[in-house]
């Protein structure tokens, strides 16, 4: 792991994973890409290069022009999206995720990490401590990305050696880049508008229970999956990853105790369904026992340091 290029390095994790990657492997080794230009100004340190994930010459012409051996792809189209534009969720998120094994083959990478999600899960998964392996048929085309990314990772990892690593990761909540289309985007718009507001009208319903995460410790977990002893790993690209799991009833309440006029509606639209049928909860015992994972933040600490962070920027 010598020289990194990130794909999908503006989004919601590149722009909070680049600054941890230039702290560790120095900002001359990190090459941030992206199909989008950098107009909010994540990129300051690092090499920027437009890369369409979908355009495997680009892919291979930043490999070769900068001597790159590990590939983070994070380039996606997420659930929400994803339903409104199955095509493009499946060009970006299949046709990309396959360039990208793809070069990791021809270029002899050590290394490839593509994210999963809790989207793998359906109607016929365990949903109360989501198994790390369990009945898996998702009923959105985001899923069943996700799901064909994971099998399509297993096989190139299986028969060309590839080290692909990747991760389940639930809600991502933070504050620096907003999420980019996702059904679990409530639980970081919900604090702009009880700063600005002091009430949200929530797209799910008040008890639609789903694993979430806070940001520091999805980056921690990430590069501590990516630094892992490779002979440790029995899994591979798609740990479950636990942190906390709450409705957006729990969250309201926990904002009360730090905005007491805050009032939470409901609304629920398309993305109620694409909820319904992800897990509760997560069991994450593979990471903790294979990797050493272990969730830092909880439900009290998360919105406490959330509302400090968004009402400075506010
Ligand atoms: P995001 O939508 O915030 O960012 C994705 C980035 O990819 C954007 O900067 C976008 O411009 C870029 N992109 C889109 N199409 C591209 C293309 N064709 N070529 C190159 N770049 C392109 O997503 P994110 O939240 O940072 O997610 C990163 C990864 O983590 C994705 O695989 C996603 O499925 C996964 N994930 C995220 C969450 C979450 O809550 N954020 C949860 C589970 C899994
Ligand atoms: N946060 C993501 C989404 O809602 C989960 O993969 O799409």
């Amino acid at each position: 792991m010598k020289k990194i290029l990130i794909i999908g390095a503006l989004g919601q994790i590149g722009s909070e994973l680049t600054p941890e990657f230039n702290k560790r492997y120095g900002s001359s080794n990190v090459i941030v890409a992206d199909a989008a230009d950098d107009k909010r100004g994540v990129v300051t340190d690092n090499v920027f290069e437009k890369i369409d994930v979908t355009d495997i010459h680009a892919i291979e012409n930043a490999i070769k022009r900068h001597n790159i051996d590990t590939v983070i792809n994070l380039a996606a189209i997420l659930s929400a999206k994803g339903e409104q534009n199955p095509d493009l969720a499946w060009r970006i998120n299949i046709d990309g995720l396959l360039n990208v094994l793809r070069v990791s083959v021809k270029y002899k990478l050590d290394r490839v990490m593509i994210p999963s999600s809790i989207a793998v899960f359906g109607p016929q998964s365990v949903l109360y401590n989501a198994p790390q392996e369990t009945n898996l048929k998702p009923n959105t085309m985001y899923g069943i990305t996700k799901v064909t990314g994971e099998m399509l990772a297993d096989y190139y990892h299986r028969n060309f050696g590839i080290d692909f690593r990747g991760i389940r990761y639930p809600g991502i909540i933070s504050h620096k880049t907003p999420p980019g289309g996702g059904t679990t985007d409530y639980a970081v718009e919900i604090f702009y508008e009880a700063l600005k507001h002091k009430k949200y009208t929530c797209f799910l319903s008040g008890e639609a229970c789903l694993p979430m995460m806070y940001m520091p410790d999805c980056i921690r977990g990430t590069i501590e999956l990516l630094e892992a002893d490779r002979s440790k790993l029995l899994h591979h690209g798609n740990y479950n990853l636990g942190a906390m799991s709450f409705t957006p009833d729990v969250l309201a309440t926990e904002i009360r105790k730090h905005i007491p006029e805050f009032t939470i509606t409901y609304q629920p639209d398309f993305r109620r369904e694409i909820a319904r049928y992800w897990p509760a909860s997560i069991d994450d015992s593979a990471a903790r026992a294979e990797w050493g994972w272990q969730p830092q933040w909880d439900l009290p600490a998360m919105v406490e340091d959330m509302l400090k962070e968004i009402a400075k920027k506010l």
